[in-house]
């Protein structure tokens, strides 16, 4: 595999990880406002301790550092949409935020806890979607326009995989959603997010 194989392969598979987790968080609400199932309040904390955790610590920060800065060095065509990436990653931490603050009121029983818990997480669902659908787009392009030293650079920094819930350093933290997710069946937690 070419170092650009690699690299590219990583942020994706990085992005099915962050996708997997929003779609499990998804449905186990579904299930939840069904009827179906009792909400697991350290669960839901865990899902989004991660999706906080791993974009804000790992994902993003290498995106901008490493993808992003050889890009705009080879060309200035993408600096628009790499912009709007990077506001999209600046304004996560608040969405995430927002975020914990609307499970804490719903596991304190704030009426109609569940349901504003429940829109949030569709929305953040929809958005990162959109984020990852076009960072295919910019990848698509950084095949055409980077060098391979470049490519190596970026698949180094990318190698270190600190996915705290999928990579090799998983954190005991993770460990009850790392299994949840495990018994739910693969097409429903997984297809909309490895589709696009
Ligand atoms: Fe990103
Ligand atoms: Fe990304």
């Amino acid at each position: 595999m070419s170092a650009s194989d690699v690299a590219i392969a990583t942020i994706k598979m990085e992005h099915r990880s962050l996708g997997t987790v929003l779609q499990t968080l998804r449905e186990l609400l579904t299930s939840v406002a069904a009827g179906q199932a009792a909400a697991d309040f350290g669960l839901l904390s865990a899902a989004l301790y991660y999706m906080n955790d791993f974009p804000e610590r790992c994902h993003h920060p290498k995106e901008e550092e490493y993808l992003f800065k050889c890009l705009r060095m080879r060309t200035a065509e993408l600096d628009p949409v790499l912009e709007r990436l990077q506001a999209e990653h600046a304004r996560s931490a608040g969405v995430l935020g927002e975020l914990n603050r609307k499970l804490v009121l719903y596991q304190a029983g704030a009426p109609d806890g569940l349901r504003h818990f429940q829109e949030s997480v569709d929305n953040h669902a929809a958005d990162m979607l959109a984020h990852f659908i076009v960072e295919d787009d910019v990848l698509r392009r950084a095949n055409e326009v980077l060098t391979e030293p470049d490519w190596v650079h970026i698949a180094e920094a990318f190698a270190a995989n600190d996915d705290p819930l999928f990579g090799s350093n998983h954190r005991t933290e993770f460990t009850h959603l790392y299994r949840r997710i495990m018994v739910l069946p693969p097409q429903k937690v997984r297809r909309r997010f490895t589709d696009h």
